[in-house]
């Protein structure tokens, strides 16, 4: 009997739960903050010094942060399944930290915790958890603006704030989070095991989970991989572009939803998978 493959997509709504901000939900980043200030190429080269602001301030929340019992379900259901890939928006270690392997997991829009020159392309990845916290912001976010207004920086502090733009240890080039911004490709490296994966057949059930599926290769994964006859199921307390293609829609939060929907699938059909 051939092994059942099982796709799972994920995003912001999953970590929600943990703690984290969605994007677009209710008090989500861009209903506060503009994503053309923050999250584009542009922004960066603009205003270097917000952008690593906010990333830091995002990546101290999330070391703050724990998994929650949706990010556990998908890693155990990747345990208890042969031919598995775990492809998630966020850019966030909770599917990790909750024993999601890399074998099993792309990260499509990258990693918040690494640090990449502009120019060489050189890399390192920092969680901060040796004890290295992020400089502190010196900074107070006013929502509606979109903009960080900055506390007059003293000289001193202005040479402390041009140290904490990284710069490269290779070639001197400024340092970015490595994440994908709006206006920019996929990882082509991510993007060729989400295609590897696809092509080696379709599966048999998809999750769909905590994603406003706002982009089409989202909903084009989704439905390659289901092709004819595969389940699809959607965990999302609301509708989305998905939705009408669900076999199943879980209109729950993902942490209660997903470890009944696993379990089910692991026991129930524990022989079958
Ligand atoms: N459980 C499940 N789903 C939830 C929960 C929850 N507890 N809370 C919110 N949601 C749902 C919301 O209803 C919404 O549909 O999660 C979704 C979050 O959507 P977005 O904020 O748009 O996040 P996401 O889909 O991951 O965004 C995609 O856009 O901003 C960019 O790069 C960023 O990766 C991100 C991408």
């Amino acid at each position: 009997m051939h092994d059942r493959r099982v796709l799972v997509l994920t995003g912001a709504g999953v970590s929600a739960e943990s703690g984290i901000p969605t994007f677009r939900g209710k008090d989500g980043y861009w209903r506060n903050l503009d994503p053309a200030k923050l999250a584009t190429p542009e922004a960066f080269a603009r205003d270097p010094k917000l952008v690593w602001e906010w990333y830091r301030e995002r990546r101290q929340r999330i070391r703050n942060a724990q998994p929650n019992p949706a990010h556990k379900a998908i890693a155990k259901l990747a345990q208890h399944t042969q031919e598995f890939l775990l492809v998630t928006q966020n850019v966030d270690d909770l599917h990790a930290r909750a024993g999601a392997s890399k074998e099993k997991m792309v990260q499509i829009h990258g990693d918040i915790f690494v640090t990449r020159c502009l120019r060489c392309h050189f890399q390192f990845r920092d969680t901060g958890r040796g004890g290295s916290p992020e400089p502190p912001v010196p900074r107070v976010i006013y929502p509606h603006s979109g903009r960080l207004r900055s506390i007059a920086p003293t000289s001193v502090q202005h040479e402390q704030e041009q140290k904490d733009i990284p710069k490269c240890s290779k070639c001197s080039a400024l340092m970015r989070p490595g994440v994908v911004w709006f206006g920019e490709q996929l990882p082509w490296g991510e993007l060729r095991r989400v295609e590897n994966y696809l092509e080696d057949g379709p599966c048999d059930f998809v999750i769909v989970a905590g994603t406003t599926a706002t982009f089409g290769y989202i909903v084009d994964w989704a439905l390659r991989a289901i092709a004819s006859d595969g389940e699809l199921v959607e965990v999302n307390p609301e509708e989305t572009p998905l939705s009408q293609f669900a076999t199943q829609r879980v209109r729950e939060g993902a942490a209660l939803a997903l470890p009944r929907i696993v379990d089910e699938l692991v026991i129930s059909r524990s022989s079958k998978l």
